[in-house]
C-alpha cells in the first residue's frame, strides 16, 4: 500500500509515456517546445509495464491513466495499454490526450482494454485553437473525440482550461456542445505549471467565475450533497441531470486533504505530487538490477513524504523545477 505521514492512501497511478508533445498550449509550453528527454532517458515498454505491474500487484494501485506530453506520440502505446490490461487484478486503464491521432487509434486501444480517455480541448473556435495551441488541428480533435465515443471509450470527459482574453467567454458554449454530444466537461483552473512561468493568479479565470457564467444559461445542482472524496472535480448535475459537469479548482479549492495520486514520470522518476519538487528515481535501481521488492520499497518511500498541500496557497510557493508536460498531466 502506498501510504503517507497523513493517512492518506495511493490507488491511483499517472503514468508519463512521453515529454513530448505536438501542441504548444500556451499556458504549457513555449512555442519552441521544450529540450525533450533524449531516448536513454525513457523507461522503455517493458520498464513501464514492469514499474506499473509491481504497483498493481504490491502497492495497491487500482487505477492507471497514461498520459505525457502528448501519449498518442509513443509508437508502443496500444501494446503498453495491451499488457497492463493483462495484469491480476486488473487496474481501470484510462488516457488523456489532446486527441490528435486518436481518430485512428481509438478502436486499437479500445480492443487493447483502454477503458476511458479524456481529451482536452479548450474551445470551439479553430482559430482560438490555432491562437491557444499554436497549432491548426482543431479538427482533428474534433475527429479524435468523435472517435473515442464510437469506439466505447466512455465517459469520453473533456479537459477545458480558460485562458483570459482567449477563451475566457466560452464556458457555456463549450457545455451546450458537450451536452449535445454526450461528452462529459470539465473545467480545470489554469496551474502555475508552465515551462515559461507566465501564471499570474490575478489574470487566472476561477471555479467561481466558470460557475456563474454557466449558472447564467443552465440549472446547476451539486451531483453528491457533500462528500467529494479524492475526485479533483466538485460535479454538478445540469438541467436536472442525468448529464454532469466538473470544474476542478487545483487552485482555489485545493483537494489535497484527500489526494489519492502517485506519479511516475516518463524518465522513471516517482512523483508524490505534482507540485512536489522532490522526485525518487526509480529508474536507476531498476536498471542497476534491483528486483521488486526493493523497487516497490523505493516507491512506498517517495509516498511516505508527501506534503500536507500542493502549498500554492503559501506566499513562498515556488513552482516545480519540471514543467507539467515533463511531470505528465
Ligand atoms: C499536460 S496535458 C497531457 C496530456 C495530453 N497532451 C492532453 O493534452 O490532454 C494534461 C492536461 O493538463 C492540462 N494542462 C496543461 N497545462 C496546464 C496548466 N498550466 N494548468 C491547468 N491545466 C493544464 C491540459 O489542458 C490537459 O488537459
Amino acid at each position: 500500500m502506498l501510504l503517507d505521514t497523513y493517512g492518506r492512501v495511493a490507488t491511483d497511478l499517472r503514468v508519463s509515456l512521453t515529454d513530448r508533445c505536438n501542441l504548444r498550449c500556451t499556458y504549457c509550453m513555449p512555442e519552441e517546445g521544450l529540450q525533450w528527454l533524449a531516448k536513454p532517458e525513457l523507461l522503455t515498454d517493458d520498464e513501464i509495464v514492469r514499474l506499473v505491474r509491481i504497483a498493481v500487484t504490491e502497492l495497491g494501485i487500482t487505477e492507471v491513466r497514461f498520459t505525457g506530453g502528448e501519449p498518442l506520440l509513443r509508437p508502443g502505446v496500444v501494446g503498453i495499454v495491451e499488457r497492463c490490461a493483462a495484469l491480476e487484478p486488473r487496474p481501470q486503464l484510462s488516457l488523456t490526450t489532446n486527441g490528435i491521432g486518436l481518430a485512428r487509434t481509438a478502436e486499437a486501444l479500445r480492443d487493447a482494454g483502454l477503458d476511458r480517455v479524456n481529451v482536452s480541448l479548450d474551445t470551439l473556435r479553430p482559430e482560438v485553437f490555432q491562437r491557444l495551441t499554436r497549432r491548426k488541428r482543431h479538427d482533428d480533435v474534433i475527429a479524435g473525440l468523435r472517435a473515442a465515443r464510437d469506439a466505447g471509450l466512455t465517459p469520453v470527459k473533456i479537459n477545458s482550461v480558460l485562458m483570459r482574453g482567449l477563451n475566457d467567454d466560452e464556458a457555456p458554449a463549450l457545455l451546450a456542445w458537450a451536452l449535445e454530444n454526450d461528452y462529459e466537461l470539465r473545467f480545470i483552473e489554469q496551474m502555475p505549471l508552465d515551462a515559461q512561468h507566465g501564471w499570474q493568479r490575478a489574470n487566472m479565470v476561477t471555479a467561481e467565475e466558470i460557475l456563474r457564467q454557466l449558472t447564467a444559461h443552465f440549472t446547476l445542482a451539486p451531483e453528491e450533497s457533500s462528500v467529494r472524496g479524492s475526485a479533483p472535480a466538485e460535479r454538478w448535475l445540469v438541467n436536472g441531470g442525468p448529464a454532469k459537469v466538473g470544474v476542478i479548482a487545483s487552485v482555489t479549492r485545493p483537494f489535497c486533504r484527500a489526494c489519492d495520486r502517485t506519479r511516475l514520470t516518463a524518465d522513471g522518476q516517482v512523483r508524490n505530487c505534482l507540485f512536489a519538487r522532490e522526485e525518487s528515481d526509480l529508474r536507476t535501481a531498476l536498471r542497476s538490477g534491483e528486483p521488486d521488492s526493493r523497487l516497490a520499497e523505493l516507491w512506498r518511500a517517495a509516498m511516505w513524504g508527501k506534503k500536507a498541500g500542493s502549498g500554492l496557497d503559501d506566499p513562498s510557493f515556488l513552482q516545480p523545477q519540471r514543467p507539467m508536460s515533463a511531470i505528465g498531466g
